[in-house]
Protein backbone atom coordinates (compact mmCIF):
# COMPACT_ATOMS: atom_id res chain seq x y z
CA UNK A 1 0.00 0.00 0.00
CA UNK A 2 0.78 3.95 -0.09
CA UNK A 3 3.91 4.56 1.68
CA UNK A 4 3.52 8.32 2.27
CA UNK A 5 4.39 9.53 5.27
CA UNK A 6 0.17 11.15 5.94
CA UNK A 7 -2.52 8.99 5.62
CA UNK A 8 -4.91 10.37 3.37
CA UNK A 9 -7.74 7.49 4.19
CA UNK A 10 -7.76 6.75 7.40
CA UNK A 11 -10.13 4.62 9.36
CA UNK A 12 -11.28 7.48 12.07
CA UNK A 13 -13.48 6.29 15.57
CA UNK A 14 -16.41 8.24 13.60
CA UNK A 15 -15.48 6.93 10.32
CA UNK A 16 -15.85 3.35 11.61
CA UNK A 17 -19.19 4.65 13.90
CA UNK A 18 -20.78 5.80 11.05
CA UNK A 19 -20.14 2.60 9.12
CA UNK A 20 -21.35 0.33 11.34
CA UNK A 21 -24.55 2.32 11.59
CA UNK A 22 -24.95 2.28 7.99
CA UNK A 23 -24.42 -1.87 7.28
CA UNK A 24 -27.07 -2.58 10.69
CA UNK A 25 -30.36 -3.31 9.07
CA UNK A 26 -33.51 -1.19 10.56
CA UNK A 27 -30.43 1.36 11.85
CA UNK A 28 -32.00 4.82 12.46
CA UNK A 29 -28.83 6.85 13.04
CA UNK A 30 -29.42 6.96 17.10
CA UNK A 31 -26.73 4.97 18.18
CA UNK A 32 -23.98 6.76 16.29
CA UNK A 33 -24.92 9.93 17.25
CA UNK A 34 -24.49 8.26 21.18
CA UNK A 35 -21.47 7.46 20.50
CA UNK A 36 -20.14 9.99 18.85
CA UNK A 37 -21.45 12.48 21.83
CA UNK A 38 -19.49 9.89 24.18
CA UNK A 39 -16.24 10.46 21.87
CA UNK A 40 -16.82 14.51 22.26
CA UNK A 41 -16.85 13.82 26.26
CA UNK A 42 -14.13 11.65 26.46
CA UNK A 43 -11.74 14.20 24.22
CA UNK A 44 -12.92 16.95 26.10
CA UNK A 45 -11.81 15.08 29.44
CA UNK A 46 -8.84 13.98 28.06
CA UNK A 47 -7.89 17.44 27.43
CA UNK A 48 -9.08 18.47 31.13
CA UNK A 49 -6.73 15.06 32.21
CA UNK A 50 -3.71 16.56 30.13
CA UNK A 51 -3.77 19.80 31.92
CA UNK A 52 -5.76 19.30 35.33
CA UNK A 53 -2.13 20.48 37.69
CA UNK A 54 -2.41 23.52 35.10
CA UNK A 55 -6.27 24.49 35.50
CA UNK A 56 -6.59 23.49 39.35
CA UNK A 57 -8.07 20.32 38.28
CA UNK A 58 -6.15 18.11 40.80
CA UNK A 59 -7.50 17.50 44.44
CA UNK A 60 -10.92 16.99 46.10
CA UNK A 61 -14.40 18.25 45.35
CA UNK A 62 -15.34 18.09 48.83
CA UNK A 63 -18.09 15.33 48.85
CA UNK A 64 -18.23 11.55 49.17
CA UNK A 65 -20.48 9.68 46.45
CA UNK A 66 -22.98 7.31 46.51
CA UNK A 67 -20.31 4.18 46.50
CA UNK A 68 -18.45 5.73 49.43
CA UNK A 69 -15.45 7.38 47.45
CA UNK A 70 -13.73 10.84 48.01
CA UNK A 71 -14.97 12.57 44.70
CA UNK A 72 -12.25 14.89 42.94
CA UNK A 73 -12.46 17.60 40.89
CA UNK A 74 -11.87 15.75 37.59
CA UNK A 75 -14.62 12.78 38.90
CA UNK A 76 -16.94 16.36 39.02
CA UNK A 77 -16.23 17.67 35.67
CA UNK A 78 -16.00 14.22 33.98
CA UNK A 79 -19.36 13.37 34.93
CA UNK A 80 -20.89 16.83 33.91
CA UNK A 81 -19.50 16.25 30.20
CA UNK A 82 -20.50 12.85 30.19
CA UNK A 83 -24.14 13.76 31.14
CA UNK A 84 -24.65 16.98 29.11
CA UNK A 85 -22.78 15.33 25.66
CA UNK A 86 -25.13 12.62 26.09
CA UNK A 87 -28.20 14.33 26.60
CA UNK A 88 -27.71 16.80 23.68
CA UNK A 89 -27.38 13.88 21.26
CA UNK A 90 -31.10 13.20 21.55
CA UNK A 91 -30.22 9.21 21.91
CA UNK A 92 -30.53 8.87 25.51
CA UNK A 93 -33.42 7.90 28.24
CA UNK A 94 -31.73 7.94 31.10
CA UNK A 95 -28.08 7.01 32.91
CA UNK A 96 -26.57 5.28 35.52
CA UNK A 97 -23.22 7.35 36.81
CA UNK A 98 -21.01 6.60 39.74
CA UNK A 99 -21.62 10.48 40.49
CA UNK A 100 -24.91 10.04 40.44
CA UNK A 101 -27.00 8.96 43.66
CA UNK A 102 -30.32 8.86 41.56
CA UNK A 103 -30.95 7.49 37.69
CA UNK A 104 -30.37 10.73 35.61
CA UNK A 105 -33.52 10.96 33.46
CA UNK A 106 -32.85 12.88 30.28
CA UNK A 107 -35.31 16.07 29.94
CA UNK A 108 -38.56 14.54 27.86
CA UNK A 109 -37.58 17.19 24.58
CA UNK A 110 -33.97 15.29 24.35
CA UNK A 111 -35.25 11.71 25.02
CA UNK A 112 -34.08 8.84 22.48
CA UNK A 113 -34.46 5.26 23.06
CA UNK A 114 -30.95 4.05 25.42
CA UNK A 115 -29.50 4.04 28.40
CA UNK A 116 -25.88 4.88 29.10
CA UNK A 117 -24.01 3.60 32.70
CA UNK A 118 -20.74 4.70 33.31
CA UNK A 119 -17.64 5.25 35.24
CA UNK A 120 -16.87 9.17 34.14
CA UNK A 121 -13.23 8.37 35.57
CA UNK A 122 -12.38 5.39 36.51
CA UNK A 123 -9.23 5.61 39.06
CA UNK A 124 -9.47 8.94 40.47
CA UNK A 125 -6.90 8.05 43.19
CA UNK A 126 -4.19 8.81 40.83
CA UNK A 127 -5.32 11.86 39.14
CA UNK A 128 -2.75 13.44 41.00
CA UNK A 129 0.61 11.75 40.33
CA UNK A 130 -0.10 11.49 36.48
CA UNK A 131 -0.98 7.68 36.70
CA UNK A 132 -3.48 6.66 34.22
CA UNK A 133 -7.31 6.95 34.37
CA UNK A 134 -9.99 6.03 32.53
CA UNK A 135 -13.43 6.27 31.25
CA UNK A 136 -16.26 3.38 31.18
CA UNK A 137 -19.68 2.78 29.68
CA UNK A 138 -22.27 0.33 28.57
CA UNK A 139 -24.89 1.44 26.18
CA UNK A 140 -28.17 -0.99 26.57
CA UNK A 141 -31.71 -0.08 24.74
CA UNK A 142 -34.47 0.78 26.60
CA UNK A 143 -37.02 -1.48 28.15
CA UNK A 144 -39.64 0.29 29.41
CA UNK A 145 -42.75 2.23 27.62
CA UNK A 146 -43.68 6.08 28.78
CA UNK A 147 -41.57 7.64 31.89
CA UNK A 148 -37.61 5.73 31.77
CA UNK A 149 -37.20 4.10 35.02
CA UNK A 150 -33.91 2.04 37.25
CA UNK A 151 -35.86 -1.27 35.47
CA UNK A 152 -34.16 0.47 32.02
CA UNK A 153 -30.73 0.65 33.52
CA UNK A 154 -30.62 -2.81 35.65
CA UNK A 155 -30.51 -5.29 32.44
CA UNK A 156 -28.27 -7.61 32.06
CA UNK A 157 -24.67 -7.43 31.35
CA UNK A 158 -25.21 -9.62 27.84
CA UNK A 159 -28.03 -7.20 26.77
CA UNK A 160 -25.13 -4.56 26.11
CA UNK A 161 -25.73 -2.76 22.71
CA UNK A 162 -22.36 -1.20 22.72
CA UNK A 163 -19.53 -1.30 25.50
CA UNK A 164 -16.13 1.17 25.64
CA UNK A 165 -13.61 2.55 27.78
CA UNK A 166 -11.12 5.57 26.95
CA UNK A 167 -7.73 5.45 28.80
CA UNK A 168 -5.92 8.44 29.37
CA UNK A 169 -2.10 7.47 29.68
CA UNK A 170 0.47 8.42 27.07
CA UNK A 171 -1.77 8.29 24.52
CA UNK A 172 -5.42 8.43 24.66
CA UNK A 173 -6.96 5.47 23.29
CA UNK A 174 -10.81 4.06 22.95
CA UNK A 175 -11.42 0.56 23.16
CA UNK A 176 -14.83 -0.48 21.68
CA UNK A 177 -16.72 -3.75 20.99
CA UNK A 178 -20.68 -3.87 19.60
CA UNK A 179 -20.47 -7.32 20.88
CA UNK A 180 -18.16 -9.02 17.75
CA UNK A 181 -14.65 -8.51 19.20
CA UNK A 182 -12.52 -5.21 20.21
CA UNK A 183 -11.02 -2.56 18.35
CA UNK A 184 -8.31 -0.10 19.43
CA UNK A 185 -8.20 3.68 18.52
CA UNK A 186 -5.22 6.08 19.46
CA UNK A 187 -6.10 9.89 19.57
CA UNK A 188 -4.09 11.75 17.37
CA UNK A 189 -4.11 15.10 18.87
CA UNK A 190 -3.46 17.19 15.65
CA UNK A 191 -6.58 16.17 13.93
CA UNK A 192 -8.68 16.08 16.85
CA UNK A 193 -9.68 12.26 15.90
CA UNK A 194 -9.51 8.86 17.27
CA UNK A 195 -7.34 6.56 14.55
CA UNK A 196 -8.16 3.03 13.84
CA UNK A 197 -4.95 1.12 15.12
CA UNK A 198 -5.82 -2.42 16.02
CA UNK A 199 -8.64 -4.10 14.84
CA UNK A 200 -10.46 -7.24 16.47
CA UNK A 201 -8.18 -7.57 19.28
CA UNK A 202 -7.59 -10.72 20.97
CA UNK A 203 -6.65 -11.40 24.61
CA UNK A 204 -3.77 -14.04 24.55
CA UNK A 205 -4.96 -17.57 25.67
CA UNK A 206 -1.97 -17.26 28.38
CA UNK A 207 -0.18 -14.66 30.06
CA UNK A 208 2.91 -13.90 32.71
CA UNK A 209 1.15 -10.71 34.87
CA UNK A 210 -0.81 -10.72 37.46
CA UNK A 211 -2.82 -8.03 38.91
CA UNK A 212 -4.50 -7.77 42.05
CA UNK A 213 -4.19 -5.73 45.23
CA UNK A 214 -2.22 -8.09 47.30
CA UNK A 215 -1.89 -5.97 49.85
CA UNK A 216 -5.20 -6.91 51.12
CA UNK A 217 -3.86 -10.65 51.39
CA UNK A 218 -4.30 -10.96 54.80
CA UNK A 219 -7.99 -9.96 54.49
CA UNK A 220 -8.42 -12.30 51.41
CA UNK A 221 -10.96 -15.57 52.96
CA UNK A 222 -12.50 -18.42 51.32
CA UNK A 223 -16.26 -18.16 51.48
CA UNK A 224 -16.67 -14.58 49.50
CA UNK A 225 -13.98 -15.10 47.07
CA UNK A 226 -15.73 -18.83 46.54
CA UNK A 227 -13.07 -21.12 46.90
CA UNK A 228 -11.76 -22.84 49.22
CA UNK A 229 -8.14 -22.04 51.39
CA UNK A 230 -6.15 -24.55 49.13
CA UNK A 231 -7.86 -21.84 46.55
CA UNK A 232 -6.44 -18.98 48.27
CA UNK A 233 -3.16 -20.26 48.71
CA UNK A 234 -3.54 -21.84 45.09
CA UNK A 235 -4.31 -18.02 44.09
CA UNK A 236 -1.92 -15.96 45.98
CA UNK A 237 1.23 -18.21 45.89
CA UNK A 238 1.24 -21.40 44.02
CA UNK A 239 -0.11 -19.64 40.64
CA UNK A 240 1.60 -16.77 40.76
CA UNK A 241 4.53 -16.73 42.84
CA UNK A 242 4.96 -20.32 40.70
CA UNK A 243 6.51 -22.32 44.15
CA UNK A 244 6.57 -25.58 41.91
CA UNK A 245 9.33 -24.72 39.76
CA UNK A 246 8.60 -22.29 36.84
CA UNK A 247 8.71 -19.05 36.03
CA UNK A 248 7.01 -16.80 38.11
CA UNK A 249 4.67 -14.33 36.95
CA UNK A 250 5.25 -10.27 37.11
CA UNK A 251 3.33 -8.41 39.39
CA UNK A 252 1.66 -5.02 37.92
CA UNK A 253 -1.37 -3.33 39.58
CA UNK A 254 -2.03 0.43 38.59
CA UNK A 255 -4.92 0.88 40.76
CA UNK A 256 -6.68 1.83 37.89
CA UNK A 257 -8.83 -0.83 36.77
CA UNK A 258 -9.01 0.86 33.36
CA UNK A 259 -5.36 0.64 32.78
CA UNK A 260 -5.01 -2.61 34.59
CA UNK A 261 -7.51 -4.23 32.07
CA UNK A 262 -5.68 -2.36 29.04
CA UNK A 263 -2.45 -4.03 29.70
CA UNK A 264 -4.27 -6.99 30.61
CA UNK A 265 -5.65 -7.24 27.03
CA UNK A 266 -3.25 -6.20 25.50
CA UNK A 267 -0.09 -8.24 27.03
CA UNK A 268 -2.08 -10.90 28.55
CA UNK A 269 -2.46 -12.35 32.30
CA UNK A 270 -4.88 -11.88 34.75
CA UNK A 271 -6.40 -8.65 36.74
CA UNK A 272 -8.65 -9.83 39.77
CA UNK A 273 -10.24 -7.27 42.34
CA UNK A 274 -11.78 -10.27 44.92
CA UNK A 275 -14.13 -9.86 47.65
CA UNK A 276 -11.84 -9.88 51.29
CA UNK A 277 -12.86 -9.46 54.84
CA UNK A 278 -13.25 -5.57 54.51
CA UNK A 279 -14.96 -5.62 51.34
CA UNK A 280 -17.60 -9.17 51.52
CA UNK A 281 -18.39 -8.32 47.66
CA UNK A 282 -14.68 -6.67 46.24
CA UNK A 283 -14.98 -3.47 45.19
CA UNK A 284 -15.53 -2.99 42.20
CA UNK A 285 -18.98 -1.74 40.60
CA UNK A 286 -21.35 -3.96 38.49
CA UNK A 287 -23.01 -2.05 36.22
CA UNK A 288 -20.44 0.42 35.14
CA UNK A 289 -16.95 -1.40 35.79
CA UNK A 290 -17.68 -5.48 35.56
CA UNK A 291 -20.21 -5.58 32.73
CA UNK A 292 -18.92 -3.11 30.30
CA UNK A 293 -15.50 -4.92 30.89
CA UNK A 294 -16.62 -8.15 30.74
CA UNK A 295 -18.66 -7.93 27.59
CA UNK A 296 -15.21 -6.02 26.22
CA UNK A 297 -13.27 -9.19 26.81
CA UNK A 298 -15.81 -12.01 26.41
CA UNK A 299 -18.69 -10.67 24.47
CA UNK A 300 -21.15 -11.10 27.03
CA UNK A 301 -21.74 -11.30 30.50
CA UNK A 302 -24.98 -12.22 32.72
CA UNK A 303 -25.07 -10.66 35.84
CA UNK A 304 -28.12 -8.48 36.70
CA UNK A 305 -28.43 -6.60 40.37
CA UNK A 306 -28.71 -3.51 42.46
CA UNK A 307 -27.25 -0.47 40.71
CA UNK A 308 -24.47 0.14 43.31
CA UNK A 309 -23.58 -3.86 43.43
CA UNK A 310 -20.52 -4.67 43.73
CA UNK A 311 -18.99 -8.03 42.77
CA UNK A 312 -16.11 -9.88 42.99
CA UNK A 313 -14.37 -9.59 39.55
CA UNK A 314 -11.75 -11.75 37.54
CA UNK A 315 -10.55 -11.25 33.86
CA UNK A 316 -7.99 -12.22 31.95
CA UNK A 317 -6.37 -14.84 29.84
CA UNK A 318 -8.15 -18.00 29.62
CA UNK A 319 -5.85 -20.15 31.00
CA UNK A 320 -5.00 -17.84 33.71
CA UNK A 321 -8.44 -17.58 34.52
CA UNK A 322 -9.33 -20.85 34.49
CA UNK A 323 -6.06 -22.22 36.34
CA UNK A 324 -7.00 -19.47 39.13
CA UNK A 325 -11.04 -19.98 39.10
CA UNK A 326 -11.95 -23.12 37.38
CA UNK A 327 -15.91 -22.33 38.24
CA UNK A 328 -15.66 -18.82 36.64
CA UNK A 329 -16.10 -18.51 32.93
CA UNK A 330 -13.13 -18.21 30.85
CA UNK A 331 -13.01 -15.56 28.08
CA UNK A 332 -12.06 -16.09 24.86
P1 LIG B 1 -13.00 4.90 40.70
O1 LIG B 1 -11.79 5.79 40.66
O2 LIG B 1 -13.84 5.03 39.45
O3 LIG B 1 -13.80 5.07 41.95
O4 LIG B 1 -12.51 3.38 40.63
C1 LIG B 1 -11.50 2.94 41.50
C2 LIG B 1 -11.36 1.46 41.41
C3 LIG B 1 -10.64 0.91 40.19
O5 LIG B 1 -10.26 1.81 39.22
C4 LIG B 1 -9.40 0.24 40.75
O6 LIG B 1 -9.19 -0.96 40.08
C5 LIG B 1 -9.70 0.05 42.21
O7 LIG B 1 -10.60 1.05 42.54
C6 LIG B 1 -8.50 0.11 43.09
O8 LIG B 1 -8.86 -0.17 44.39
P2 LIG B 1 -7.79 -0.46 45.57
O9 LIG B 1 -7.15 0.85 45.86
O10 LIG B 1 -8.62 -1.00 46.69
O11 LIG B 1 -6.81 -1.49 45.06
MN1 LIG C 1 -14.80 6.77 42.62
MN1 LIG D 1 -13.95 3.13 38.53
MN1 LIG E 1 -14.94 6.74 38.86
Amino acid sequence: SDQSAFETDVWTLTRFVIETGRQAKGATGELTQLINAMLTAIKAISSAVRKAGLAHLQGLAGAVNVTGDDVKKLDVLSNDLVINMLQASYSTCCMVSEENKELIVTPQEKRGKYVVCFDPLDGSSNIDCLASIGTIFAIYKRISEGEPTEKDALQQGNNIVCAGYALYGSATLVALSTGAGVNFFTLDPGVGEFILTERSVRIKPKGKIYSLNEGYAKYFHPPSMNTSNTRKEYLITKSFHSDDGSSPYGARYVGSMVSDIHRTIAYGGIFMYPANEKSPKGKLRLLYECNPIAFIIEGYWTFSLNRSTRVPFVVGSPDDVNGTCPSSRSSH
